[in-house]
């Protein structure tokens, strides 16, 4: 069951992001799988592989000493383990629900992994310790990006690298959350008709409970990103060889209303054959947005990757 999130709770945490974020996500961490289709099989070590060069470019040899910032439930990391591409790793997360989850993947995948609660903005180890540092979908929860990129560089050694993946553009989070309320919305008064409600609608108490913990989205998602401005403050941090890069228009715009769907109804109703198959178009899309790439700007798609190197 996820952790409860209570109306104070939520009062108090509006003008933090980061209680914000450490209630938000340890409140998602037990049912984030789930809501993400996140697994640790082909499928997904294939999608964090395919995410990880498409950001770094040329795949280098594995990795002996990583770190994930923001690793949530390990999707990142441990696929990327699982891949061959890291061999030692530690998950970081400020949410110690989601390092709990994380570490609980960990030992079942028999990975050789530890787990440490910390905030991305004062990484919790030491300086020139890592060869790699990882992020997915965590940069954008930073109030303080350069600081966290700062952070990176400090426990990263000389010529090690750093792969950012999965953050919102500017463009693509607009159209994104736009679809997702109308999704939403829809969703959950279609589902309430008397002829579906008993098979298709997610209990009441349920759906308070997530729109009180989205009620929190608008805290904990801090910034949306324009691919340039992004590589400018790698830059600024210190950073060289830096490559901002963008992925998934069609994808993204198909991607967002199902993630939306899944979420709003009764989660027993869809089984790993309807997964399989929304990742399956969504592969199907991606092919079709990497053609779309030569006449569409970059800073239209929706997901930014962000890599770079700490100087020798
Ligand atoms: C959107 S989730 C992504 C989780 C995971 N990387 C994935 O892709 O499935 C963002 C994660 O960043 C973590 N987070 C937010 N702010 C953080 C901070 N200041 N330091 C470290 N982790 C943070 C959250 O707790 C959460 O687990």
């Amino acid at each position: 069951m996820p952790a409860r999130v209570d109306a104070v709770d939520v009062a108090a945490a509006f003008h933090d992001p980061k209680r914000a974020n450490i209630l938000y996500h340890d409140y998602e961490a037990s049912t984030y799988d789930a809501k993400w289709s996140i697994s640790f099989d082909d499928r997904c070590t294939r999608y964090a592989r395919d995410r990880f060069i498409a950001a770094a470019g040329e795949r280098v040899a594995a990795y002996p000493r990583a770190v994930e910032v923001g690793a949530g439930t390990g999707f990142f990391l441990l696929n990327l383990a699982r891949a061959g591409i890291v061999e030692r790793g530690v998950l970081t997360d400020i949410s110690p629900g989601m390092v709990a989850q994380a570490l609980h993947h960990a030992t079942e995948l028999g990975l050789a992994v530890t787990g440490l609660v910390g905030d991305a903005e004062a990484i919790p180890l030491a300086d020139a310790s890592a060869d790699l540092v990882v992020g997915h979908a965590v940069l954008h929860h930073l109030p303080d990006v350069e600081t966290g990129l700062r952070e990176v560089l400090r426990v990263l050694r000389p010529g090690g690298r750093f792969v950012f993946a999965g953050e919102p553009s500017r463009i693509g989070d607009r159209y994104a959350r736009r679809l997702g309320r109308i999704t939403w919305a829809v969703t959950t008064r279609v589902t309430r008709w008397p002829a579906l409600a008993p098979r298709w609608a997610r209990p009441l108490e349920e759906l308070d409970a997530s729109s009180r913990a989205a009620a929190l989205e608008a805290v904990v998602d801090v910034h949306t990103f324009d691919p340039d401005r992004l590589a400018r403050a790698a830059l600024r941090a210190g950073a060289v060889d830096v490559r901002a890069s963008t992925e998934e228009l069609t994808a993204a715009l198909v991607g967002w209303p199902v993630r939306t769907f899944e979420a709003a109804v009764n989660p027993e109703r869809l089984g790993w054959g309807w997964a399989t198959a929304a990742y399956r178009t969504w592969q199907r899309l991606m092919v079709l947005d990497a053609a779309l790439a030569r006449v569409v700007p970059a800073a239209w798609y929706y997901n930014v990757a962000l890599t770079g190197l700490r100087p020798e």
